[in-house]
């Protein structure tokens, strides 16, 4: 069982306290778990409810987004999705692993209880997991998350480029924009920025995280890519949120400059709690966050090009999941 191995290898208190400010890889142990095996992965997608599966296709193009497509899986079975995962040009998102699998559940659990025991201290909380099953040409177009994410890579082979936040690339604004869900959580992109960018190889066994906000895109190299991507907040990841969302919220509402980010001192805290008694009071309240979704335009069929066969106008549908 998971919690029988050590999940993390080698790692010491120092990498872990790094990871909060640098672009970091470590090891770890995830890729000799039958949990990521064909026959396991297949039986998860045949359980896995399909509300929470994301299918979408892309272009070859990291700066032109608005080729990401958001896709349906029509009548093919776990096997099939697997299949076209594996020949297509498709990103399966598996949603929410830890609500609806008991036993990935418990890996990620053991993950930050390791996690946790390496770096004294370190207090994390709403974990939540992602399994990402992509097809070897496929990528993500660069973003930045709201929570502090890893990712722990099983199979195949991607290449992940990170700008540090130093570099200047996403300003104040930008990030308030991502935490109200007025923004899509892709940004506008430019190629010449990847000189900017820590690149890294990421091989099975290996996982890599950054500091929150930090924008970053995928591509992946070599073969069916499986990864487990997973979200927590800390303490301070929480402040940090506040703190921007304050800023943005007592802008609008009472004017004037509220631009600090520092989250050291008593203002950060007021702040914080300022924010947190405004979500209580009706009409000083912030709206709550509209994230963007996708219209469905294609269909996943193993015949297709890409695997992804477009759909005529008429079939396509406004998305029915939250
Ligand atoms: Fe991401």
């Amino acid at each position: 069982m998971p919690h029988m191995l050590r999940l993390l290898e080698a790692w010491t208190p120092e990498q872990v306290a790094r990871m909060e400010r640098n672009i970091f890889v470590a090891q770890h142990r995830l890729h000799r778990l039958e949990l990521f095996d064909d026959v396991y992965l297949i039986n998860l997608l045949d359980r896995h409810p399909r509300r929470d599966l994301g299918i979408n296709t892309m272009g070859a193009d990291p700066e032109r987004r608005s080729d990401w497509q958001e896709g349906r899986a029509g009548n093919l079975d776990a096997e099939q999705l697997l299949e076209a995962a594996r020949t297509g040009l498709i990103w399966l998102n598996i949603r929410r692993v830890m609500d609806h699998h008991p036993e990935y559940a418990e890996l990620v659990r053991a993950l930050y209880d390791d996690l946790e025991r390496t770096c004294p201290g370190l207090q994390t909380y709403h974990h939540s997991a992602n399994l990402l099953i992509s097809s070897p040409g496929a990528m993500v177009y660069y973003h930045l998350d709201c929570p502090a994410n890893m990712l722990w890579h099983v199979r195949g082979r991607k290449r992940v480029w990170a700008y540090p936040l130093e570099s200047g690339l996403v300003s104040d604004e930008t990030i308030e924009g991502v935490l109200c869900g007025q923004r899509s959580e892709e940004l506008d992109f430019r190629a010449a920025w990847d000189e900017l960018a820590v690149v890294h190889d990421l091989e099975p066994g290996e996982m890599i995280t950054w500091p929150q906000h930090t924008p970053h895109r995928v591509v992946n190299t070599e073969g069916l890519n499986v990864s487990l991507s997973t979200e927590h907040m800390t303490p301070r990841a929480a402040r940090r949120n506040n703190v921007y969302l304050a800023n943005r919220h007592f802008r609008e509402l009472l004017g004037g400059e509220w631009r600090r980010t520092q989250l050291e001192g008593w203002r950060p805290a007021a702040k914080e709690l300022a924010l947190r008694v405004c979500r209580r009071v009706p009409g000083l309240r912030p709206a709550p966050p509209q994230g963007y979704r996708y219209p469905i335009t294609f269909e996943v069929d193993l015949e297709a090009d890409n695997c992804v066969r477009p759909l005529e106008e008429s079939h396509r549908r406004e998305p029915a999941l939250a």
